[in-house]
This record gives C-alpha cells, sequence and structure tokens, in this order.
C-alpha cells in the first residue's frame, strides 16, 4: 500500500497531475484511488465522470489498463455524521445528531481539514494498492496536515479530558445550581460564555467527546503512516515561472514536518516550437512566433535551473510540457499519462 499526496499552489495542475498519476498506475495494473479533499469538483472534469457521492469506478478500459482506477472527493458533513455513527457512547448518538452545537460543527473552520485525515484513514483501511491524495489550495498549503496533529493533541490534553469526563457528574450534583458559586472550572466557563451557552457547550462536549477521542485515536495512526517514508510520499507540483519558489516553500516545509518528499514536477513547460514562421509571413506572425520562442526558452531555463538544485534532494524530478487543450476527461488525462512516460 502506499500513499502519494500532490501539493502545490493554486492552479498549477495538482488535480490534472494527481488524476494523471492514479491513471498511470491503474494503467500498469494496481488498484488505485484518486482521493480529492478539495472541495471544488475539479477531479470529476479531468476524469469526465459524474457527481454521485463515494467511490465512484473510472472507465479505463479503452486503454488496456492491467488495474483500476477509482475516485473520490471528501464530503465534509457525510464524514463527520459517519464518525459519529461509529463512535458515539451508548445512548449519546441522537443527542449528538441533534444538538444545536452540531450542526455548527460541520461548518468550522479547520472541520475540513480534521475529516481529510479521517478519510484518507478509511481509504487505507479499503485494501488499494495505491492511493493518490489531490489537495485543496490553501493559505497555508499543508493545513490538512497540522489541523489534525493539533487536535489529537488538543484532545488528550489534561484539561480538555477532566472537562468532558467531568460534566455529567458535575451537571447531576448540586453543584450545578449552584451556578458561579460551583466548581471553579465550570464557573468560569458559565460567566465567560453565560450559563445557557456554557450548559449547551459543555453538554456536546462531554457527549461528543468519546467521538472526539476515537478521530484522535485513528487520527493519530494514520498521521503516523503519513510519516512513514515506506508508505507515504508528497510530490510537488508547479508550474515553471513558480518552480523555484514553490518548490523552496514546500520542501522546507515538508522537511520541517518531517514529510518523505519524493516528487516535484514542473507542469505546463511549453514545447520547443518545431516550426519557424514562414518566409513572407506577416510582422505580427513573426512577432508571435518570436514571443513563443522567449517563453518557451524562459520555462525550459526555469525548469533547468530547479532541476539543478533539487536533483540531489528529490529522486523524481517530472518536466510535464503543456498539452494543446485543458483537462477535461480521460483521453486528455491520457496524453498526459503518455507525456509523463516521455519526459
Ligand atoms: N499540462 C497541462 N496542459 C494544459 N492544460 C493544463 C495542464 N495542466 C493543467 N492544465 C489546466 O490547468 C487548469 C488548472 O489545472 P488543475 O485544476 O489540475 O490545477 P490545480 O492545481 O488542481 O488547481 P486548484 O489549485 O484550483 O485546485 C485546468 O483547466 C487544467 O485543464
Ligand atoms: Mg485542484
Amino acid at each position: 500500500m502506499k500513499i502519494r499526496i500532490f501539493v502545490g499552489t493554486g492552479g498549477v495542475g495538482k488535480t490534472s497531475v494527481a488524476a494523471a498519476s492514479g491513471l498511470k498506475t491503474a494503467i500498469e495494473g494496481s488498484r488505485c484511488l484518486v482521493l480529492t479533499i478539495d472541495p471544488a469538483t475539479r477531479l470529476k472534469t479531468a476524469l469526465g465522470i459524474g457527481t454521485a457521492g463515494g467511490a465512484q469506478k473510472v472507465p479505463i478500459e479503452p486503454f488496456a489498463a492491467k488495474g483500476e482506477l477509482w475516485a473520490a472527493q471528501l464530503d465534509v458533513k457525510q464524514r463527520l455524521d459517519h464518525m459519529v455513527r461509529r463512535h458515539a457512547r451508548a445512548g449519546k448518538l441522537q443527542l449528538i445528531l441533534e444538538h444545536p452545537i452540531y450542526q455548527a460543527v460541520a461548518r468550522l473552520v479547520g472541520i475540513q481539514e480534521l475529516m481529510a485525515i479521517e478519510r484518507i484513514g478509511e481509504a487505507l483501511a479499503e485494501g488499494y494498492d495505491e492511493v493518490i491524495v489531490d489537495t485543496a489550495p490553501s493559505r497555508h498549503a499543508l493545513e490538512f496536515l497540522d489541523k489534525p496533529e493539533y487536535f489529537v493533541q488538543l484532545v488528550g490534553s489534561p484539561i480538555v479530558r477532566l472537562v468532558g469526563r467531568t460534566y455529567h457528574w458535575w451537571e447531576k450534583s448540586s453543584l450545578a445550581r449552584l451556578g458561579r458559586f460551583g466548581f471553579e472550572l465550570y464557573s468560569q466557563i458559565e460567566s465567560l460564555v453565560g450559563v445557557k451557552l456554557a450548559r449547551d457547550v459543555l453538554e456536546f462536549f462531554s457527549a461528543f467527546q468519546g467521538v472526539a477521542e476515537a478521530y484522535a485515536r485513528e487520527s493519530a495512526a494514520t498521521l503516523k503512516r503519513l510519516h512513514d517514508s515506506r508508505t507515504t510520499s508528497f510530490t510537488i507540483v508547479t508550474s515553471p515561472f513558480k518552480a523555484s519558489r514553490d518548490a523552496g516553500f514546500f520542501w522546507e516545509e515538508l522537511q520541517k514536518r518531517k514529510f518523505f518528499v519524493e516528487g516535484l514536477v514542473v507542469n505546463r513547460i511549453w514545447p520547443e516550437l518545431a516550426v519557424s514562421a514562414r518566409p513572407g509571413a506577416t510582422r505580427e506572425a513573426e512577432a508571435l512566433v518570436t514571443w513563443y520562442r522567449h517563453v518557451s526558452a524562459a520555462h525550459r531555463q526555469a525548469w533547468e535551473h530547479v532541476a539543478a538544485e533539487y536533483s540531489p534532494k528529490i529522486r523524481r524530478l517530472l518536466p510535464l510540457r503543456e498539452l494543446p487543450a485543458d483537462i477535461d476527461g480521460l483521453p486528455a488525462l491520457h496524453q498526459m499519462v503518455q507525456a509523463m512516460g516521455q519526459a
């Protein structure tokens, strides 16, 4: 089982390159899942498939594929419900699902990232040979790794455990009626957010804590596998003019977190022009050809520069050319697979 995670800044081709890499391994014989944790639906366009939920099998028979390709998109609310159903303590399921705070939880900043790790965990259990993860462009591109790590630590912290465990006892005891004269911790919370809200939050939290702890346990195991270079590798995707800056940023950030960077893809390099402007062509046509040549030469120079810098550090360096059209379905994606082979 292998996990390959594709990261990069906005619009450089992460989804296309991740999907093409999935198609390539499936053609070669793997049972592969491409999982996008980006709420945008670009993966479906790239693969030319519908929008039904759950993992879908991609029809890749026309490419004489030896393996299978599956595609799935993260559905945050559905994953959250699924997790609650699996882990809620006896008798607490309805309380959680119907609690007004639960409705807000699904919309909380950060839940997306927590559920991404949960979904990767499930994909690992589903027995694919390879799981390819397409990530979202975000302000902090590696949030989906940082937030679950932080959450796992938080849930394990003594104060959070104490609040979760003792709330039930506190609520039943006469201390609850004493309000702010009661247990110092709760009265502090009450004075901060008001009695009603404190009750709601604590009631919800005490019911939800079992789920949070189960999440923390499973995510810790998933995060451990993401840190294991025998299982997981990262590929940085970038474009020629962003290559140097992006490679530097992601290399640093991933090193800092002790992840294994295996690949660097510089996508959308304009190929050299095989023809020249015909004799007698208009000045505009000549200018256009000259301009193309300059950009294309600058692209190749940017690639060579970054390749020289990173070849001692990153095993797989891949230049990918600009294709004639958008990657909007399997035939176009297959062209990208072929371009990968030629590089
Ligand atoms: N090599 C290529 N040649 C031509 N078009 C490409 C190539 N790679 C990607 N594209 C096009 O560039 C656009 C962006 O690609 P894609 O959605 O894969 O990028 P992304 O990095 O996943 O974007 P986002 O950051 O929005 O998730 C798409 O329209 C896609 O068809
Ligand atoms: Mg994308």
